[in-house]
């Protein structure tokens, strides 16, 4: 009886199919990042470009959400550079990271340039635009993710991280607050 029952349940999970924590991608440094890694916490994943009109206000104001939301690690933001839009993602990774780390100091993860349109699309990003059905159009193309990997909304360059603020906020309001290992060495730190 309940083998069978398990056996309904695992092949119901395997129609449900793929979630966005079924992927494997690289950082920026090349160094695999499973997807699975950011269960339980709500996702922002957007294409980026060095060389875009709207480069300044979105990395200024998503190193600012990043600050505020990222915190109690129920918030991440994945940032995939890409040169299919415009051609304004020309760099390689180093001069991408010195860019975005070092001269707009983002502490969001920062991964490998991909490709995200076209046959050769990175299989995250085939999956993301496949199962949300929202092709992105430009660089800054933002998709929200809530805790479980499901897709909340996605808004294009022309929407700016301060309009969607409340949107992002309110998803990660809802993620239950987990204390991880190194929080409570930090605070018995603080308590010693
Ligand atoms: C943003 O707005 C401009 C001006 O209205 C428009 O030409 C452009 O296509 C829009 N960008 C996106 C990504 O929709």
């Amino acid at each position: 009886m309940h083998s069978k029952l398990l056996s309904v349940i695992l092949m119901a999970t395997m129609v449900a199919g793929e979630s966005i924590y079924d992927f494997k991608v690289n950082d920026i440094k090349g160094n695999p990042v499973h997807l699975n890694d950011y269960k339980g916490k709500a996702l922002l994943i957007l294409n980026t470009a060095s060389q875009c009109g709207h480069t300044d206000a979105h990395l200024k104001a998503l190193k600012r959400l990043h600050e505020i939301l990222s915190y109690e690690n129920r918030f991440e933001i994945l940032a995939f550079p890409c040169n299919d839009f415009g051609e304004q993602e020309p760099w390689e990774a180093t001069e991408i990271e010195e860019f975005v780390k070092s001269h707009h100091k983002c502490e969001f993860p920062l991964m490998e340039k991909v490709k995200i349109t076209g046959e050769n699309a990175n299989p995250l990003w085939k999956y993301i635009i496949k199962t949300t059905q929202v092709s992105p159009t430009w660089n800054f193309q933002k998709y929200l993710f809530d805790s479980n990997g499901k897709f909340v909304k996605s808004w294009d360059a022309n929407t700016s991280i301060e309009s969607i603020f409340d949107d992002i906020k309110a998803v990660v309001d809802r993620v239950p607050v987990k204390e991880t290992a190194s929080d409570s060495e930090e605070a018995n730190k603080i308590e010693l």
